[in-house]
């Protein structure tokens, strides 16, 4: 695989931007292509075997584009179909999970630990699994916060949104004294974090996808992926529903102003 393939990144919607966005400032020289299932997002509330069969197809999409390795940056697919994506290619595929659960013991000093994510997430007990395979005697608490998904695709997402905040209180009050360090176990959520912060003020937050990133970064070194051309690279957005509006919505997960024109795909429609 030439060194200058793209690197593919996928999430069910937008939330996966928070890897590119992390990506492009740890590694710039990097092509990027990006696929956003907007089309069928959320996929943390649907089934094991669709989230599965999106799964085969999103990676399906990004491997058609030659890319070099994948990352899925969805904790709802990193926790229900990572192997799908292994069983389809030779190439390096990451997902979100393995480094935040490593980051978030680590960082837990009372080794109480939360994590939050999509109900599909959550029904996997998957980062529950990965820290008590670290430590059996650590406590995971978790909860599934369905509304954080709609309320960052819509754009709720200023600090002093009111109902941001009442839905931080609604799934985070319990956590309070009870962990000292939270997994935002879904890619959607970093987005929110200043909300999650004002609920859980003394909790360290774990993001998954800034984890995913310097462990895939590494991996990628180590196998010789990386990129030689010392030029900046390109990055390519598609997603599969109505590319307008992608722009604005883009430039909240990116942090960066700037037209962010996005590609339609009709792989939703597959
Ligand atoms: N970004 C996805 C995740 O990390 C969640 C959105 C969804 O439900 O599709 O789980």
């Amino acid at each position: 695989m030439p060194n200058d393939s793209a690197i593919g990144i996928f999430d069910s919607g937008l939330g996966g931007l928070c890897a590119v966005r992390e990506l492009s400032d740890l590694l710039p020289c990097e092509n990027i292509i990006y696929f956003g299932d907007t089309g069928r997002v959320p996929y943390g509330t649907k089934s094991r075997e669709t989230i599965r069969k999106y799964t085969n197809e999103d990676a399906c999409f990004l491997l058609s584009h030659g890319v070099k390795a994948i990352l899925a940056a969805c904790g709802t697919v990193s926790s229900n179909a990572i192997e799908v994506i292994s069983d389809i290619t030779d190439i390096p595929v990451f997902g979100v999970v393995n480094d935040a659960a490593k980051a978030a013991y680590n960082a837990s000093k009372t080794k109480r630990i939360g994590v939050i994510g999509t109900q599909a997430t959550i029904n996997s007990n998957i980062f529950k699994r990965k820290i008590e395979a670290i430590d059996d005697k650590a406590v995971v608490l978790q909860s599934a916060c369905p509304l954080f998904v709609p309320l960052v695709e819509y754009g709720f997402t200023d600090e002093g949104d009111e109902i941001t905040r009442l839905a931080c209180e609604k799934y985070l009050s319990h956590f309070r004294g009870e962990v000292d360090t939270l997994i935002m176990g879904c890619t959607h959520f970093p987005i929110i974090k200043n909300a999650i912060e004002k609920a859980l003020p003394d909790v360290t937050l774990i993001n998954p996808a800034k984890e995913a990133v310097k462990t895939m970064a590494e991996a990628l070194r180590e196998k010789d992926l990386l990129s030689k051309s010392g030029k900046h690279g390109t990055i390519r957005y598609f997603v599969s529903d109505d590319p307008a509006g992608f722009s604005a919505s883009a430039e909240i997960f990116l942090g960066k102003k700037g037209s962010i024109i996005a590609e339609k795909t009709n792989v939703a429609l597959s």
